[in-house]
């Protein structure tokens, strides 16, 4: 290897270990050209098949596989790649293979639980295309015998484990957990199924699906309106996103998966007209004309934005019954990426450059004082400390879920000694805890 080549690789390896593939593979690629068959080949194949690349990641692993045939993982992910390729014996072959290599290996026991789900979207295919060809003019004339009968098979098949990432087991998702079969099939919409996906709006709806389905749901600072079809394969019954930012005519959103801005092919007005399960309001939660109340209320990286906290908390009980759910992430400001600009992870750091010097390894903190007013950090983001949040939430809420997510493993590694005495010359009580959180999943009962 030259020294440039190891010195990509060096950083390809801590781009792996934050999870951006981005930066992994144009970090690799020089690696790669120099030596087609090494562990370069092997990690720039990981990098492709995560950011949905599985065809280029195909030769690249075969490359690597063929170097070191009695490598683990080598077989899991050529595993993993043909299973994204939907070549599904060749996969099961593969991850067999790792299990008689090593039958200790937690991977490939994990990898044929997704072979056999994608097994199932193989024999659910006919009645995922008679959906999809039919269920737009349904809308206007009423389902056909055939499409009812497909979307009941898709209704009894058990979702497969990755129904926030691939649009066919998102679509079984739909109809598994839809609340009945007419309102299945009238709010159903191949495209937004997969621009969901796609886009990375299903993790969310996921991840609180046990208050979410099933219930109607406020979707407080919903974004641009691009979330509802996540909440509704979620199994959400109705859905109401507002956002002072939306624009109704505009289908640029931010795809979450990639962090780019994209084209969703579709207004949120365009959604919201078609869908009677999702409706779209380019309104805040103060907004007194809006007077309804829902069995749950989401926040997602809302509350760290909200210059009025505790006013539009307050809000909120208006939008509340006694026994509604107000489910928020909060991404704290005082974690290492809390400032909600780049760098986003270690790995992206780049010292020479001096955005990221501004705000690197906790300086977003202690640079304060310094920030002019129409700074970024100034009109966006309140600074609520934890406790504080907590305090706020709770001279209107009962909190009765508070899970604190650490931030990762390189972020907390940067956390030294001199770090801390740095931030505390500024923030004299700040803890440890206050800047290790990187966000905080509450839900809360109106007092
Ligand atoms: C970081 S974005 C989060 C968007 C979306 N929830 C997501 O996770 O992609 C925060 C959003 O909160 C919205 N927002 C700010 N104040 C609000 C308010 N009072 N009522 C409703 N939304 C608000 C902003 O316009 C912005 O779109």
């Amino acid at each position: 290897m030259t020294e440039v080549t190891e010195g990509a690789m060096e950083a390809a390896k801590a781009a792996v270990a934050e999870k951006d593939w981005t930066d992994a593979r144009r970090l690799l690629a020089p690696v790669v050209a120099e030596n087609p068959n090494g562990v370069g080949a092997f990690m720039l194949a990981r990098a492709e098949l995560e950011l949905g690349r599985p065809d280029i990641a195909a030769p690249l692993v075969a490359a690597f596989r063929a170097w070191r045939p009695r490598h683990v993982g080598a077989r899991v992910l050529a595993a993993r790649v043909h299973l994204a390729n939907d070549q599904l014996d060749e996969a099961e072959a593969e991850a067999r293979t790792a299990l008689e290599l090593d039958p200790e290996a937690p991977a490939p026991p994990r990898l044929l639980d997704r072979i056999a789900a994608a097994r199932a979207v193989a024999d659910a295919e006919r009645h995922l295309a008679v959906v999809n060809e039919q269920h737009v003019a349904a809308r206007a004339t009423g389902p056909t015998p055939e499409l009812l009968e497909a979307a009941r098979a898709l209704q009894r098949c058990e979702p497969g484990p990755d129904w926030t990432k691939d649009p066919r087991q998102a679509t079984i998702a739909y109809f598994h957990h839809a609340p009945d079969l007419e309102w299945a099939l009238r709010n159903y919409d191949a495209h937004l199924v997969d621009i969901s996906t796609r886009f990375d709006y299903v993790a969310w709806p996921k991840r609180i699906q046990q208050y979410v389905r099933g219930k109607s749901v406020l979707d407080v600072g919903c974004g641009f309106g691009g979330f509802g079809m996540g909440f509704l394969i979620a199994g959400t019954r109705s859905y109401a996103g507002l956002d002072p930012a939306m624009e109704l005519d505009s289908s640029r959103a931010k795809n979450k998966r990639l962090r780019k801005w994209a084209d969703m092919g579709v207004t949120p007005r365009q959604i919201a007209d078609a869908l009677p399960a999702i409706r779209l309001f380019q309104s805040s939660s103060e907004d007194k004309s809006f007077d309804e109340t829902f069995d749950t209320i989401a926040l997602h990286n809302v509350t760290e934005h909200l210059m009025q906290l505790e006013e539009v908390l307050h809000g909120l009980t208006r939008l509340c019954r006694p026994d509604t759910d107000v489910v928020f992430h909060h991404h704290n400001y005082y974690c290492w990426n809390g400032h909600h600009l780049p760098p986003n992870q270690p790995a992206q750091l780049d010292v020479d450059n001096p955005r990221h010097q501004a705000v690197y390894d906790w300086r977003h903190i202690d640079a304060l004082p310094h920030l002019p007013e129409d700074h970024y950090v100034m009109t966006n983001l309140n600074r609520v400390r934890l406790d504080e949040l907590k305090e706020v939430t709770e001279r209107y809420f009962d909190i009765v879920r508070w899970d604190e997510v650490p931030s990762s493993q390189a972020t907390l590694d940067r956390l030294t000694p001199h770090v801390l005495d740095r931030v505390r010359d500024v923030v004299p009580d700040i803890t440890e805890r206050e800047l290790s959180v990187n966000a905080v999943l509450g839900v809360a009962r109106p007092r």
